[in-house]
This record gives C-alpha cells, sequence and structure tokens, in this order.
C-alpha cells in the first residue's frame, strides 16, 4: 500500500459511519459491515502448503457502509482522505487496473463475478483501524468485511469456506499476491477469546482457548513500519522453493512431509531448497505442539515454541529482517516468554508473549534498541483474540 492509505486509530462507530456515508454519497446506506486483521500466533507459510496456522482475529477492523445501487457504477471512499470518490463501472473491473486501496474492493467484486454471482453497482465508504502493511492483513480485513456485505446483500448464501476461496481468488489474480488462506480464514472465523486451528488441505477449522489476561500475559505486537508486500518477489520465491521441494520429495504437499522424513530429504534436495522444507515441516509440527499445550498447559507455555518458530523463519525461510530480530531479542531479553515475527516477512511486525509485569520494560527496552539501532520508531501495542467478520448495522 502506499504511505498515504493511512488507517485512523480510533473506530468510527456504526452510526457515524452511516451518517458520513449519507453525507459523501447523498442517500442511506444499506448496512454497516465489519471485518478484524489478524495475528498469526504459529504456523508461518505453511498455508500454501496445505499444512497448519493458528491465526487469531484482533481487535482491530476494517468497518464498510454500502448501498446498492440501480446502475454498473461503483463509488469507492475511504476516511484515509487520500483519494477522494473512486469512481468506476461493473464493466472495467480487470485485474492490475486497481490502485491503493480500491483494489481490494474490486478485487472481492471481481471474484464474486468470476463465480457467477450477480454483483450490483455499489457505493462504499472504507474505515479501518488495522494498522497498513504491519503485517496485520489489513488487506484481509477490507476483503473480508466487503464480502460480507455483498454475501448478505446479494442474497448469495456463501458459507465461510466458499468466501475464504472468492476473498483468495481476488488475492491472487485481481490484486496479484500469491497468498494463501490463513489470513482471511482467521477474519472469517475469528471468535473472541480464541485462536483459529486451521487445517489447510480441507479448510477444518476448530476454535482452541488463547486467553492472555487470566494467564497474566499480554501479547505485544511491535510493527517494525518496515513494510512489505506480498505482490513483490521473496513471497513468491518462498513458494516457489517449496512447490519444488515437494516435487522432488514426491508428495502432493509439504504438510506430507514428516519431522522424521528430513534426514532422507536433505540427501534429495539442494541445500537452500532442504532448509525452506525444514522451515515448513517443522512449523507445521510446532502449530501441533501449540494446539496441545494451549488445550493442557495454558498460553504461559507455548513460549518455547514462538522461539523456534522465530529461528526457524530467520535461518531455514529467510524472511526475517533486522528490525524483526532485534524486536524478538530484545523482547526476550526483557521478559518476554517468546517471540517471533508474525505473517508473510520481509518486514511487517513481531509479537511477544508477554508477563503483564515485564510489560513495560519490553516496550521500553524495544524503543530504546530501535532508537540505538537507528531504526524508524516502532508501534507497539496489545492485541486480544476478537470476533470474526460481522454485520454491525
Ligand atoms: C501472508 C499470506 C498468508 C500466509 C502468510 C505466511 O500473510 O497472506 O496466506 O501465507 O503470509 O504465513
Amino acid at each position: 500500500m502506499s504511505s498515504q492509505d493511512q488507517a485512523g486509530t480510533a473506530p468510527v462507530s456504526a452510526h457515524d459511519l452511516a451518517a458520513r456515508f449519507t453525507e459523501a454519497f447523498g442517500g442511506a446506506a444499506d448496512g454497516v459491515w465489519q471485518a478484524p486483521g489478524r495475528v498469526n500466533l504459529i504456523g508461518e507459510h505453511t498455508d500454501y502448503n496445505e499444512g497448519f496456522v493458528l491465526p487469531f482475529a484482533i481487535d482491530r477492523t476494517a468497518r464498510v457502509a454500502v448501498a446498492v445501487r440501480p446502475d454498473r457504477t461503483v463509488r469507492l471512499l475511504s476516511t484515509y482522505g487520500d483519494q477522494g470518490i473512486v469512481t468506476t463501472s461493473l464493466d472495467s473491473l480487470h485485474p492490475g487496473t486497481a490502485k491503493g486501496w480500491t483494489k481490494y474492493p474490486l478485487g472481492v467484486m471481481w471474484a464474486l463475478r468470476q463465480r457467477g454471482i450477480d454483483v450490483p453497482g455499489l457505493d462504499l465508504l472504507l474505515d479501518s483501524t488495522v494498522p497498513l502493511g504491519a503485517g496485520l492483513s489489513s488487506s484481509h480485513a477490507i476483503e473480508c468485511a466487503v464480502i460480507s456485505a455483498l454475501n448478505d446483500l446479494t442474497g448469495a448464501g456463501l458459507g465461510a469456506e466458499e468466501m475464504v476461496l472468492a476473498t483468495q481468488r481476488a488475492e491472487n489474480d485481481f490484486v496479484g499476491a500469491p497468498t494463501g488462506i490463513m489470513d482471511q480464514s482467521a477474519s472469517l472465523r475469528g471468535a473472541k477469546g480464541h485462536a483459529v486451528f486451521l487445517d489447510c488441505r480441507d479448510q477444518k477449522a476448530a476454535l482452541v482457548p488463547f486467553e492472555t489476561e487470566p494467564a497474566g500475559l499480554v501479547l505485544l505486537v511491535i510493527d517494525t513500519k518496515v513494510s512489505h508486500s506480498h505482490a513483490d518477489g521473496g513471497y513468491a520465491s518462498r513458494r516457489a522453493s517449496c512447490e519444488l521441494g515437494a516435487e522432488v520429495l514426491g508428495v502432493k504437499a509439504l504438510r506430507d512431509v514428516q519431522v522424521g522424513d528430513l534426514e532422507e530429504a536433505a540427501g534429495l534436495l539442494d541445500e537452500v531448497t532442504f532448509r525452506r522444507v525444514r522451515h515448513v515441516v517443522t512449523e507445521n509440527d510446532r502449530v501441533l505442539q501449540t494446539v496441545e499445550l494451549l488445550d493442557g498447559a495454558g498460553p504461559a507455555a507455548i513460549g518455547p515454541l514462538l522461539d523456534a518458530s522465530h529461528v526457524s523463519m530467520r535461518d531455514d525461510f529467510e524472511i526475517s529482517c533486522p528490525e524483526l530480530d532485534l524486536a524478538v531479542d530484545t523482547s526476550r531479553a526483557n521478559g518476554a516468554l517468546g517471540a517471533r515475527m508474525t505473517g508473510g516477512g520481509f518486514g511487517g511486525a513481531a509479537i511477544a508473549l508477554t508477563p503483564v509485569d515485564a510489560e513495560q520494560q519490553v516496550r521500553t527496552a524495544v524503543a530504546k534498541a530501535f532508537s540505538d539501532a537507528g531504526f524508524k520508531a516502532p508501534d507497539i501495542f496489545t492485541v486480544s483474540p476478537a470476533a470474526g467478520a460481522m454485520r454491525i448495522a
């Protein structure tokens, strides 16, 4: 996203968003829908390998006020104040043509039309409190709010699985980011106090209790302000390595390789591909272990798995960056029980599972470490598992 696409930090209420809609477009909205961003607790770059992920929806959302129009015109406006009203037509929805945040709603409309759903012309006003480019899936928050609205307004009756696939199509084929299904699954399926344990092979999902407060913990997000885009080459090249690894090992997807198979795999793969494969295989295993611990010992026990996940992404998958490593190392050295980068990598945010008592120390130490290193000041805030997409007015 461009730097001018800036989200606000305080949510605009459904009532105020509807009022602003009327002011901007001159008629009433048919309704207001919201969908959250996500933090991935663990399970990175496993989704497109048909593996396991454990993300949760966060208490930061994109909200859209929408009204159906009688013609084929589409008018889009955001509270970011960047582009004014963008006017287009259903007939000019073509991959690669949309700019800035408008590619997300337009991508969803395009993907639904590809499925044969009769998407109408519409007016749409967007507000979002999901920080942009922070690796918290601000784009999927928009897409999931929009698809929820269109699902209701068209009476299409799509279930979560179908909405997940349609938003993935929007991302892959309209936006041009070859991403998997984790982010939209968290945004659509999230629930307060829970993480979403998802098997990306068949979209089988289960809610796993994840509450930090009763355990005396907070989950800190450290937004490094290093921006990334999954439409750039890094994400796609990692995905290509995984596909190559699966092909050489003769499996449908890396999901089918177990930790015990790695020794043999080392002899069959080139050194770099082997490390990419080892990350995915061990990460899948860490997701399963994390779920087991959350079901039993509770969140305080998962720290070492978060740490191991980060090391694997830093050294084997090579998708971290100096800012993410500094955020993770400094958090750990100042009392966090575990920390890792979250999301696709190459920038974005780290998470640090931290005892409430150590929260201030971690915040201060990370801010100082960034300043000492000459990095941009990070944004540090807490998140907790929140509800998934819904209509709010
Ligand atoms: C991005 C993608 C997801 C997933 C993660 C890495 O967030 O959108 O599909 O691949 O990166 O785990």
